[in-house]
């Protein structure tokens, strides 16, 4: 990979270990670049590169990733809370902003629907590529509009919600699709009120997921919303089953936690395997991953009945 020296100029270019920007705390070596020009996506974009948010949802090779890795600098974390007008409001973000900073700044000014989403680690864009959500409620359901480079352009474009065939951690657009921000439509409310949903959620994720843990959260989808994947896996006698320091968590067992950091993504890859050919073994179940995956083995993606052939 190169780089112009304007390019180089202009945005912050490192070599580092992935692990520290991910919330799992698994990841090999890699170049990092902080994009802070928007006049510099189009040579970003002409070689290969992967988008980082806030890695919350991320398991990465313990071999890292050759090409670049990028996220969204300061300047595309903007954040313009329009006027109400007739009990509605319009929010626009920039996809760096923390989806943290942007739940709190709606709960303040009285504008719903994002409280929804407390406790859900994300950056704004992060949260719309992966459609990120509860189980009752999904980001991209208040938003109007996304601001998108689509795979094989450059230019940025605004596409209308309906035209995403968005679904339950789907966004709907194609792998590689870079999210510049979004606007949201919100009906306005009592902030007291909305404080309070989003303290009850948050409270609610604390008593039921092993937020101390260094974790990418819920590792596989739910296979249908009347079959969680934790009851599933937890039924199956698996928490507190471990490789290394990767853990089936005791507290939610579609967590594996990397109980004292030291874990290495061959560990996960090794647990997810056995989780996935116990569940497809003994109760005929096929459990896809919800976690995004970088430079991982590809048996994490392979049918269980499959896998006998691929070594770990
Ligand atoms: N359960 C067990 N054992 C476990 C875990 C769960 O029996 O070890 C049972 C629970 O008692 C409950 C049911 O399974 O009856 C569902 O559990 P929970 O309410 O924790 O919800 P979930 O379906 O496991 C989903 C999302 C979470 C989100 C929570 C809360 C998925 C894969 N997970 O979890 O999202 O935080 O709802 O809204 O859709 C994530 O996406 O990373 C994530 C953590």
């Amino acid at each position: 990979m190169t780089f112009t020296p304007d390019f180089e100029r202009r945005n912050r270019i490192e070599q580092v270990r992935l692990a520290a920007f991910t919330t799992m705390r698994i990841g090999g070596p890699a170049t990092l670049v902080t994009l802070e020009s928007r006049a510099d996506l189009a040579e970003l974009l002409g070689q290969p590169h992967r988008w980082l948010g806030r890695g919350a949802n991320l398991l990465i090779g313990d071999d890292g990733v050759p090409e670049p890795v990028v996220r969204l600098g300061e300047s595309f974390a903007t954040l313009e809370l329009g006027e109400v007008s007739g009990g509605r409001a319009r929010v626009r973000v920039g996809a760096a902003v923390d989806l943290a900073e942007l739940i709190a700044a709606c709960v303040k000014a009285g504008f719903a629907g994002p409280e929804g989403l407390a406790g859900v680690p994300a950056t704004v864009g992060g949260a719309l590529r992966m459609n990120a959500g509860t189980n009752t409620c999904w980001m991209l359901d208040w938003v109007s509009r996304v601001e998108v480079v689509l795979p094989g352009e450059t230019e940025p474009r605004w596409l209308e919600r309906a035209a995403l065939p968005a679904a339950y951690r789907s966004c709907g657009l194609p792998h590689g699709t870079l999210f510049l921000g979004c606007e949201l439509e919100l009906a306005t409310a009592d902030p007291a009120l909305l404080k309070a949903t989003g303290t009850r959620l948050k409270q609610a994720k604390a008593a039921t997921q092993p937020l101390a843990l260094a974790s990418a959260g819920c590792v596989f989808k739910n296979p249908a919303p009347t079959m969680p994947a934790g009851k599933l896996i937890d039924d199956l006698g698996l928490k507190g089953e471990h490789i290394g320091a990767a853990e089936i968590s005791t507290v939610h067992a579609n967590f594996i936690v990397n109980r004292t950091r030291a874990a290495t993504c061959a560990d996960v890859v090794a647990l997810i395997r056995r989780i996935r050919e116990r569940a497809w073994r003994e109760r005929g179940v096929l459990l896809t991953m919800e976690v995004e995956t970088w430079n991982c083995p590809v048996e994490l993606h392979i049918h269980p009945r499959e896998l006998a052939g691929v070594g770990v």
